[in-house]
């Protein structure tokens, strides 16, 4: 969620001499997983941070949600965490930080935008996060959550574009009138709790889910 740095722009920061490793897999694969969990193993060091980012929303009526999309969303919101923090537990450093991006719909649902297959994958990412502070925190190892409002994203402009234009203008509304602080998030809303949970501030910080929501689970 932070600035959203493609993999392709790293890789050529790394040549630059920006350092750094890139690997690009596919993690809605176990092949994906384990290409990402080797590349780790050859790496030097031990990982300090392990961010949870990568997920797929499909927002449609409970009665239309397809095994396929069911599969899809469950391989990315939550096996992939589960499996490559799993994977990647030998190779975090002694106080490692974990990280997953949840999301407000994991709880609090919006009218008109079915929710039940993105909701379930972000409350088992929630029990996820809380489960393996508890289960790996004795060995100092911290996992918490952030929970975002709605923020612009392609992910958003990919789910809003498909309404129709009167469900678009609604939607609009809905959120102006919705969150506290009047608007949507943007990307760098997102980066201050990342940062602050990535590092030793938050030496005493583990199983929380943080919203960062401009207000809107507030209500
Ligand atoms: N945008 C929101 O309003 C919002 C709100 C709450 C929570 N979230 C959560 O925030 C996280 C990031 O979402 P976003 O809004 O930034 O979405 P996005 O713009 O669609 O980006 C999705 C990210 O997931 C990666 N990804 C997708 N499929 C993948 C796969 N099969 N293997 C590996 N990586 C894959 C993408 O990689 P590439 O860049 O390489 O394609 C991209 O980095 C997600 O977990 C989402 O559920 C978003």
């Amino acid at each position: 969620m932070n600035r959203p740095i493609r993999l392709p722009k790293l890789a050529a920061r790394k040549r630059r001499g920006g350092g750094g490793e890139t690997i690009s897999a596919d993690l809605a694969t176990s092949a994906g997983i384990d290409a990402v969990v080797e590349h780790v193993r050859h790496s030097s060091g031990p990982l300090d941070i392990l961010v949870n980012n990568a997920g797929v929303a499909f927002l449609v009526p409970f009665e239309s949600v397809s095994e396929d999309q069911f599969q899809q969303s469950f391989a990315l919101n939550v096996t992939a965490a589960f499996f490559l923090t799993q994977g990647l537990l030998p190779h975090l450093a002694a106080a490692a930080s974990i990280i997953n991006i949840s999301s407000y719909f994991a709880n609090k649902m919006i009218p008109k935008r079915p929710s039940s297959l993105y909701s379930l994958s972000k409350g088992a990412l929630n029990s996820l996060t809380k489960s393996l502070a508890f289960e790996i925190g004795p060995r100092g190892i911290r996992v918490n959550a952030i929970a975002p409002g709605t923020v612009d994203t392609a992910m958003r402009r990919r789910t809003v574009d498909n309404l129709p234009t009167a469900a678009q203008a609604e939607l609009k509304a809905y959120v102006e009138r919705s969150y506290p602080l009047g608007r949507i998030g943007r990307t760098r809303d997102l980066a201050g709790i990342a940062v602050y949970l990535a590092s030793d501030e938050a030496a005493w910080t583990s199983g929380g889910i943080f919203a960062i929501d401009g207000g809107y689970t507030a209500g």
